[in-house]
């Protein structure tokens, strides 16, 4: 459950949104479009508790504080970040894992084909900056990161951008599988990726006009 209550957001002098209010049931799967620099994003911040509202407020699974509201939220924002850590540290951020859980993420996040070449496999050192990676390749390991945290709430912010035609059709339909339970807000300039999805807003100075 994700509920916005009359929330304002201003960015130094930048107000980008004024008294917005939107609820979002447990186990929805919700669409954002708009063209770029209406706010999307920082509205996901918003909801990943990166970032609070200026005004009015936000409860994820009834939790208001931005260190509780990160541990109910798995995102993949739009520059993900990577950390100077193995593959498989990366994806559990440090936590405990069952090699099964690994390798079906693996091949859900379509990073099978490639970590079978490199000779040390998931436990291969990413690097600082990880600057040795693709931008598709870093991608699907931020969407593993997110499929592994198993999170009530999971927030995509352009998640395939830079993934081939392939790659973000079998991704797409991973992503729906493993949440299939979960609540989902999926910001996309794709609306064919929204295909069925419960609802879908685009964004437009501010206010979120439902298109379906
Ligand atoms: N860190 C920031 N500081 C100041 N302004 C920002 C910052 N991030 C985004 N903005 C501005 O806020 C508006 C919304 O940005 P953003 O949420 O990134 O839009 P979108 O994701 O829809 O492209 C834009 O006008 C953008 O320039
Ligand atoms: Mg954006």
């Amino acid at each position: 459950m994700i509920e916005l209550k009359n929330v304002s957001f201003t960015y130094e002098n930048k107000t980008v949104f004024e008294n917005l209010s939107l609820s979002i049931k447990k186990g929805e799967k919700i669409g954002i479009i708009g063209e770029s620099g209406c706010g999307k994003s920082t509205l996901l911040k918003l909801m990943a508790g990166l970032y609070r509202p200026s005004e009015g407020t936000i409860l994820v699974d009834g939790e208001s504080e931005s260190a509780e509201i990160i541990k109910k939220v798995s995102a993949v924002m739009q520059n993900p970040m990577l950390l100077p850590l193995s593959i498989v540290d990366n994806i559990t951020m440090g936590h405990d894992y069952e090699e099964k859980k690994i390798e079906e993420i693996i091949e859900a996040s379509n990073l099978k084909n490639w970590i079978d070449t490199l000779p040390l496999g998931i436990h291969t050192y990413l690097g600082d900056r990880s600057d040795n990676l693709s931008g598709g390749q870093a991608q699907r390991i931020a969407i593993a990161r997110a499929m592994f945290k198993e999170a009530a709430v999971l927030l995509l912010d352009e998640p395939t951008s830079a993934l081939d035609a392939d790659n973000c059709a079998s991704i797409l339909e991973a992503i729906n599988r493993f949440t299939s339970d979960k609540t989902v807000v999926h910001v996309t300039h794709r609306k064919e990726h929204l295909e069925g999805y419960d609802r879908c807003f685009l964004m437009k100075d501010g206010v979120l006009a439902n298109v379906w």
